[in-house]
């Protein structure tokens, strides 16, 4: 690849798509709370606060997913390298404070990395940084909110002409239902494009035991209570809505049949919440002492069954690696 000479020390590139529209933010949550199973899309936990509360759950002892994914990387990184393409374009899907993708940068070499997230504002000081310590690396921080489709911008796209390795760490593709999952994986699938060796490298939290998974999702020391409830003060500035903390209690269950981690908040008293929607116009919702706002599902997969989802999405040549008590697994799926 030629070095442009006008982008010489090399900075990266940042293109922002996704457009944050309040309205239709108010739309959809007042959408959620008027259901009779009322819930909130997980993404509305990550304001400032609480992906700040997110980072502090990685550091949990209970919180096994994040350093059991570590663990992998770092025992089997050098037969993963094997199995994938040198020179790609790294993709990395919500790459936040880009540590994960970094940290695989001496084992992939990838020839260019793109750094997607919902705002190119979460990436530019990571990207920045990274620039420094990998001057060669052409770097792109794109804004977009790929969980509504993954399209690459036109001259990105153009600029990526060989293969493309997708990177989907922590577990994040378990906020999707198995169906979401499906279509989430088919768009993946699509954008890995058509030169040979591409894929997707992800990471997926797997089926356990109720008490080790309900643990992970309800510490000791409140955190992820906090994470979830800080949800009701996001809400409250994004509808001047009036959620009392003090009168909603955090749960975590582990559904067995549909294999996932239920997040709700659970009305500890019968009460009223009152909200604006989209219009400006007064809302309210009743929930009884005992009923919830579902927030958060976190799916957990078989090897068989994650195996078999990649398949149906069109990947193929699948490999994976586990930690020794199968906890977590990376896979690496082929896009043809
Ligand atoms: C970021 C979706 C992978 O489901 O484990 C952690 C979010 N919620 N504790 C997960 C989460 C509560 C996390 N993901």
């Amino acid at each position: 690849m030629l070095q442009d000479p006008s982008h010489s020390p090399r900075t990266p590139r940042f293109v922002q798509v996704y457009r944050e529209d309040a309205t239709a933010l108010q739309r959809e949550l007042t959408q959620g709370l008027l259901q009779p199973q009322a819930h909130c899309s997980p993404k509305f936990l990550y304001d400032a606060l609480g992906s700040r509360l997110f980072e502090a759950i990685t550091e949990l002892p209970e919180y096994y997913p994040t350093r059991t994914e570590a663990a992998i990387f770092a025992a089997h990184g050098h037969a993963m390298a094997r199995v994938m393409p040198a020179d790609a374009t790294l993709i990395d899907l919500g790459a936040g404070n880009c540590h994960k993708a970094a940290a695989l940068f001496d084992r992939l070499r990838p020839q260019r990395y793109v750094a997607v997230d919902i705002s190119v504002q979460f990436l530019r000081s990571a990207l920045e940084s990274l620039q420094r310590q990998h001057p060669a690396l052409e770097m792109w921080g794109l804004g977009i909110d790929f969980s509504a489709g993954l399209e690459l911008p036109a001259d990105m796209a153009q600029a990526t002409a060989g293969p493309r390795l997708l990177f989907y760490p922590g577990s994040s593709i378990g906020n999707f239902t198995p169906d979401q999952a499906l279509g989430f994986l088919r768009s993946v699938h699509a954008a890995c494009g058509h030169a040979p060796g591409s894929g997707l490298l992800i990471g997926v939290d797997l089926v356990k035991d109720a008490s080790t998974l309900e643990a992970a999702y309800d510490d000791a020391l409140g955190v992820t209570a906090a994470f979830n409830l800080n949800l009701l003060l996001h809400l409250n500035a994004l509808l001047k809505a009036d959620f009392q903390l003090q009168d909603w209690r955090h749960l975590a269950r582990y559904d067995t049949h549909l294999q996932r981690i239920e997040m709700h908040l659970q009305a500890r008293r019968s009460l009223t919440v009152h909200w604006q929607d989209d219009s400006g116009a007064a809302r309210e919702r009743r929930f009884m002492a005992g009923q919830t706002l579902h927030t958060e599902n976190s799916c957990k997969w078989t090897l068989e069954g994650f195996s078999g989802l990649l398949q149906q999405a069109g990947f193929s040549g699948l490999q994976h690696w586990c930690d020794e008590h199968e906890r977590f697994a990376v896979f690496w799926a082929q896009a043809r």
